[in-house]
């Protein structure tokens, strides 16, 4: 029998995001510290028959309709095709968020395996601002994995550009265009709080406001449309296509949050920014039934907090950095 994931304000919880790994081979700036983080050993991380269960449970008993692989970069893990075609068996909407540095050689696998779309990371198209930011040489790996997506057939390739102040901030409009030419809806993110450096502050945050303002004055936007997703998006007037912006911090979209996350080593958390969180890797290597993990998970969902308060005297940054979260 199949029940909703409702917490206690109502919010109905039907996608899924998953970590397979905290590695990434990339060290943005606003994601983690320059000499990286310590790894998880591979025994802590959960098994693809691990993640294949707790997604299978969510799914058939929990109602959840959308699962996303994330990472760290979830391209490191050894083996995703497999564990995509695991759960292409689900009937979700199953889809991928990398930093598109490994998406030339992956993109087809990928495909085979039946991933049908796929977000990119992309902050800059200058390559000394990417290896400022990213501390590695990869720009034109990036390139080529979109242009590999693209070729593949992966339907809709977003991007994802994080602005921050005094860093990329002069590169929204570049980064429009760049998507309006490839036929790539690019999304804009406020920088959040989430940085493994500690670095964030409220100044460095570019607003959504500012960002379609400057958007809009180069490429005439129509009134926006805000669906279920965290982005809010806008149609060219011209009919090139589409921007979004994921407005977490000025217009915190918590009231229509509908999703929840298993992090690589199986812990379940109810929102990016939860302090606490489930740990279902004990339960399922402890023997326990799929009633027991669902309804570990039920409790925690009920329990979930009514939204983040950054910004505000009483936000606490979770111990974790956004690479051991996923994104
Ligand atoms: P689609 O629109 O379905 O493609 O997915 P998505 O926007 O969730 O995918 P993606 O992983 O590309 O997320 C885009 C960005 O939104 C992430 O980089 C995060 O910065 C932000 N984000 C994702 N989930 C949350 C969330 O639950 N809360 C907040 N505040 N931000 C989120
Ligand atoms: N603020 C906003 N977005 C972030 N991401 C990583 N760190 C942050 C942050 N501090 C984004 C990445 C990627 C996704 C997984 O999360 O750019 O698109
Ligand atoms: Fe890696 Fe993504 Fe974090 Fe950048 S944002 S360091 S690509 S996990």
């Amino acid at each position: 029998m199949t029940r909703s994931l409702t917490d206690g304000f109502g919010r109905v919880h039907r996608d899924l995001r998953i970590s397979v790994t905290d590695r990434c081979n990339l060290r943005c700036d606003y994601c983690m510290p320059e000499d990286g983080l310590t790894w998880l050993p591979r025994s802590e991380l959960l098994t693809f028959e691990e993640v294949e269960r707790v997604a299978g449970i969510l799914v058939d008993r929990l109602g959840i309709r959308s699962i996303r692989l994330t990472g760290g970069e979830p391209t490191l893990r050894a083996g995703l095709p497999d564990l995509v075609a695991r759960l292409a068996r689900l009937d979700v909407d199953l889809s991928l968020t990398t930093n598109g540095t490994t998406l030339d050689r992956l993109a087809a696998p990928l495909v085979a395996a039946g991933l049908r779309r796929v977000n990119v990371s992309l902050d800059t198209l200058r390559r000394d601002r990417f290896e400022d930011i990213t501390r590695r040489d990869d720009l034109d790996r990036v390139l080529a994995g979109i242009d590999a997506a693209l070729a593949v057939g992966l339907d809709p390739v977003k991007l994802n550009a994080v602005v921050m102040r005094g860093v990329n901030d002069d590169e929204v409009v570049d980064l429009a265009r760049f998507g309006r030419e490839r036929g790539v809806a690019v999304r804009f993110i406020e920088f959040m709080p989430l940085d493994a450096s500690g670095r964030w502050d409220r100044d460095a945050v570019v607003s959504q406001d500012e960002i379609v303002a400057a958007v809009d004055a180069a490429f005439p936007l129509e009134p926006p449309r805000r669906g279920s997703a965290p982005a809010t998006v806008w149609r060219y007037r011209d009919g090139r296509g589409e921007v979004g912006v994921v407005p977490s911090v000025t217009r915190a979209f918590c009231d229509d949050c509908d999703r929840v996350r298993l992090t690589a080593e199986g812990a379940f958390r109810t929102c990016l920014f939860a302090t606490s969180e489930t740990d279902l890797r004990s339960l399922l290597r402890g023997g326990a039934s799929d009633e027991v993990v669902a309804e570990a998970v039920v409790r925690s969902v009920d329990a979930k907090e009514a939204g983040h308060l950054i910004g505000q005297p009483a936000f606490i940054r979770p111990r974790r950095s956004m690479s051991q979260i996923g994104g």
